[in-house]
């Protein structure tokens, strides 16, 4: 017998109650019948139409007809309970058909990863029925560029260093100031960057924008730990460049920082040769050219040969296009630091006269890239499943 409203007699908070707790398991049991957008039609019509329905009969009947002492008690059960009761069962099951319209769609199409999104949806919109087939939930795969970085971690953790992090959003001071370019300094403009809005107030050294480098976390390391220390820092970074298929404006790098006495240029060819190999294979020949930065000197960028071409330059007749056809590709840059970089944590045992140090940062997704045989970084941030299954 389908549900129809009762006039009240008893007002008692028992009674009603009772009634509701009848009207709310009509309503569910209505729900659970309705399979199609028409049903829900029906149903959506007499639970809540504007005539006639259950919904208006509730009002007619409990509200309106309640005597004066129970008007108050009535009128709190219609209005917080049931009528919120009507318009979530009616909101729960629409969301419900209209789940079960997309996992029919996804089975008709026969995508595997659709199905199994509209058959969770619908689980969760529904109560479980165990008849159906289990979901299947595809274990994910390392990201190539979280793979990439833990390869260059851990060769790095395998000759004693340890891992350090710092923000992504940084200050003024940390990513430029205690990094020796001075304020105003032409260099600053080489490392296009991302300023937080609104910092203008401040001052120079205390307003923020998003790291151009893992560098700044070489003063944060320094200002914790006293020296010897030997750190490498992977992290995200930030620059105003367009996306292409070689520029993202968010990229990861990996820093190294290396501080004990008497640390020479040879302690850095060496560690950077040896993991090179460690990287590429033992037949990586490594190649150091004089750079500039403000926080090195002096400074290099690192050169290993091609690993697609092996340093040839060409691919069988063709040329090689990662290399540029020259059989190098610049895989980093590096240097002694600088003793004005020193000056800034000298009170905290880096007094320039005592100790010497290297650092290097290099690009991950770059390197990922040149492994992988990418032709296009933008692959790596869009999410594209189909992409990334690849690296599983
Ligand atoms: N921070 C530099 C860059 O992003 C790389 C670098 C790190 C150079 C450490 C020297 C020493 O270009």
């Amino acid at each position: 017998m389908a549900y129809t409203v009762p006039k009240l007699t008893d007002y008692s908070a028992a009674a009603l109650e009772k009634k509701a707790s009848q009207l709310l398991s009509a309503l569910k049991d209505e729900s659970t019948a309705v399979k199609t957008e028409s049903d829900y039609e029906a149903f959506r019509v007499r639970w809540a139409g504007r005539k006639d329905s259950v919904r208006t009969q509730v009002n007619e009947l409990w509200l309106k007809a309640a005597p004066k002492e129970a008007k108050r008690a009535a009128g709190q059960l219609v209005n917080e309970v049931i009528l919120p009761g009507i318009d979530g069962e009616l909101r729960d099951r629409h969301d419900h058909i209209n789940n079960l319209a997309v996992l029919k769609k996804a089975r008709a199409e026969g995508i595997d990863a659709e199905i199994d999104a509209a058959r969770r949806a619908l689980e969760l919109s529904d109560s479980v029925d165990i008849t159906l087939p289990g979901i299947r939930r595809p274990i994910g795969a390392e990201h190539p560029i979280i793979k990439t970085r833990n390869e260059i971690v851990s060769v790095f953790e395998r000759l004693g260093y340890s891992v350090a992090e710092g923000p992504v959003v940084e200050t003024d001071y940390y990513n430029f100031e205690a990094l020796n370019f001075p304020p105003n300094h032409p260099a600053r403009d080489t490392q296009d960057t991302l300023f937080i809005a609104g910092q203008q107030s401040k001052p120079q050294r205390e307003r923020l924008l998003l790291r151009t480098h893992t560098s700044p976390v070489q003063i944060r390391t320094m200002e914790k730990m006293r020296p010897p220390i030997r750190i490498v820092i992977p992290g995200k970074v930030h620059r105003n460049d367009p996306p292409d298929a070689s520029h993202s404006p968010m990229f990861h790098q990996i820093e190294g920082l290396a501080v004990d006495t008497n640390i020479t240029f040879g302690d850095l060819k060496g560690t950077l040769d040896h993991a090179m190999k460690a990287l590429f294979g033992s037949n990586v020949k490594t190649h150091f050219r004089p750079s500039f930065f403000p926080f090195t000197e002096p400074s290099a960028e690192l050169y290993v040969t091609c690993f697609i071409c092996g340093g040839s330059g060409k691919r069988g007749p063709d040329p090689c296009r990662p290399c540029k056809q020259t059989g190098w590709i610049e895989v980093l840059g590096c240097g002694m630091v600088d003793p004005n970089v020193f000056e800034f944590v000298k009170d905290n045992g880096y007094d320039p006269k005592q100790v010497s140090g290297f650092a290097f940062g290099m690009g991950v997704d770059r390197l990922a890239l040149l492994k992988y045989g990418v032709d296009d970084i933008q692959l790596f941030f869009q999410g594209d499943v189909r992409f990334l299954q690849q690296f599983g």
